[in-house]
């Protein structure tokens, strides 16, 4: 007999259900409307996409990427049987080795390699560097076996078990297929989407916007999730002008406006222009203060100070505040044309009505952001407050092989947007039905079908019981189910061709034909 399993969601994944999904549902119809006034238009790119897409933009060297992926091994070309094979052939190390059967095993090999050459030249399989330097690896191995010159020094037969360890690590080594992992964002896929779809042939700037699950492993806690979802927009092309900062941001604000948001806080940054110019300069200059404090800085920060120094300023630790007060500030340090885009986006967003906070330690967790940045905070999530990050990302789609770009664009954590709009009683009401239709007989059961079409084809929601019921327990249970009227069916008001509607809230009831129960019902909900 098959034992119990009481399945649960994966850690950091949850159900989102009834009726919180209505506000879901509300949230993103406001998206879809507030975007389409801005002129964006939705992209609906994959959820997973090759690992190396994201460790180059996001950066490899970032939490994100560096710890925090779903990553697989995938074969682009199906089964093949080569991994089958080769884990065959790991297997029949162990059976052959040190019983004077090493032959066979090296048999095996040459087959295995002879096979992998056979299906890349039949295009079966598709190469690629790892693959190509393993079968070269292992060539050169096998054919030293089969030689004396390899280490003439040593005796032949601890030649042989040297090479044979080497051989056997280089089979270990294969891998096919390609590595892949599910998003943690998605401005990296955007921006691949733009080049493999030539987008720059298109009128500049390109508005996309897209929403959408996005996966990090991550230690779940109140707002956030394994599995979460964003609500993000980028903008491609055209030029850096400080107008589009300023109306991508002011975007983001009229829909957060849009649903009543609460204790809306915009944090504004410049963190200068990446690698070459000023930035580089400063984080030099930061990199020499961090190293002078390093002692009184916790583990986290003193890792960051050779990884990573910008990220010291992020730290939330209580003991490091007053330190990093004392530390250099980026604002000092911009070179005129960054210092020159920065004041001009404080003043179209102020030309916009959009009321911000400057942040000198706002620097964000990815590696493709360059002089604007910026986070909105709200209320009611505690410390993962953090509702939507962006900024600009000139250099990323070049980065990623595509012409020079201008970028720039934020995402929204939406289970964080719930969440706040949730705490403040923003959310809806559970949504009860209209109509319950309570009917008795077979007569009234065919009437009631008939009339739930109708309702139904005129937008009302209607419950239609499955099985008749006596008319108190039906009543009850269009109580129970929030019913805003009962309408009754019987022998009696199918002949009289009468219905009953009964008025939940203050049980009152009345007659109707069906055509004036139709415009009745419209005038009252
Ligand atoms: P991010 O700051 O990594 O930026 O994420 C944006 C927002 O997603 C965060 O402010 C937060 O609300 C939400 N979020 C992130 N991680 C989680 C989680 N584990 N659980 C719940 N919510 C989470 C980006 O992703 C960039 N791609 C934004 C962007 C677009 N920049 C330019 N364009």
């Amino acid at each position: 007999m098959a034992t119990k399993t009481k399945f649960q969601a994966i850690r950091g994944t949850r159900d989102l259900l009834p009726p919180e999904t209505a506000l879901w549902n509300r949230v993103e119809q406001t998206a879809h409307e507030v975007f389409g006034t801005f002129g964006f238009g939705e992209i609906r790119p994959p959820i997973f996409e090759l690992t190396d897409l994201f460790s180059r933009s996001v950066g490899a060297e970032t939490d994100i990427v560096d710890k925090e992926m779903y990553t697989f091994r995938d074969n682009p070309d199906g089964n093949t049987g080569l991994e089958d094979r080769h884990d065959d052939l790991r297997r029949s190390y162990e059976r052959h080795a040190g019983r004077d059967e090493e032959s066979l095993y090296l048999a095996s090999v040459h087959n295995f390699v002879n096979d992998i050459r056979r299906k890349l030249e039949a295009r079966e399989i598709v190469s690629n560097p790892a693959l190509e330097m393993s079968l070269r690896n292992l060539k050169k191995s096998l054919a030293d076996y089969d030689s004396s010159e390899f280490r003439p020094d040593l005796k032949p037969a601890l030649r042989k078990q040297v090479l044979m360890s080497e051989i056997r690590l280089q089979v270990e080594s294969f891998s096919f297929g390609e590595e892949i992992s599910l998003r943690p964002e998605a401005t990296a896929s955007v921006c691949r989407a733009y080049i493999e779809n030539n987008m720059q042939q298109l009128p500049q700037p390109v508005k996309l916007y897209y929403m959408g699950p996005m996966f990090r492993r991550e230690r779940p806690q109140k707002g956030r999730y394994r599995q979460f979802y964003q609500i993000g927009a980028e903008v491609l092309g055209g030029s850096d002008a400080p107008a589009i900062d300023a109306e991508v941001i002011e975007m983001v604000m009229t829909f957060f406006d849009r649903l009543e948001l609460q204790g809306v806080q915009l944090d504004i940054n410049s963190i200068g222009h990446s690698a070459d110019n000023c930035r580089r300069a400063y984080v030099e200059k930061l990199k020499a203060a961090l190293e002078n404090v390093k002692d009184k800085l916790g583990p986290d920060s003193q890792r960051r100070i050779e990884t990573n120094p910008l990220r010291v300023l992020d730290s939330k630790l209580e003991s490091e505040q007053g330190i990093i007060a004392t530390l250099p500030r980026i604002a000092d340090h911009l070179c005129e044309d960054c210092a020159t885009h920065y004041a001009a986006v404080k003043h179209q967003l102020e030309m916009r009505g959009v009321i911000y906070r400057e942040n000198w330690r706002l620097v964000r967790g990815l590696d493709y952001y360059m002089r604007t940045t910026f986070e909105i905070t709200a209320q009611g999530l505690g410390s993962q407050n953090a509702v939507c990050g962006g900024g600009r990302y000139d250099g990323l789609v070049e980065l990623l092989g595509g012409p020079p770009t201008k970028g720039i664009g934020f995402a929204i954590g939406e289970d964080r947007l719930i969440l706040s709009l949730q705490e403040s009683g923003k959310a809806p009401a559970q949504q009860g039905r209209d109509v319950y239709i309570a009917w008795m007989g077979e007569r009234a059961h065919a009437t009631a079908i008939r009339a739930a079409k109708d309702l139904r084809k005129a937008g009302f929601s209607v419950e239609l019981p499955p099985v008749e019921q006596k008319f108190g327990k039906a009543l009850g249970q269009a109580d129970k189910l929030g019913a805003k009227y009962a309408l009754i069916l019987g022998d009696n008001e199918v002949s009289e061709g009468l219905w009953t509607l009964k008025t939940l809230a203050d049980g009152s009831q009345a007659k109707f034909t069906e055509p004036d129960l139709l415009v009745h019902l419209k005038k009252q909900l």
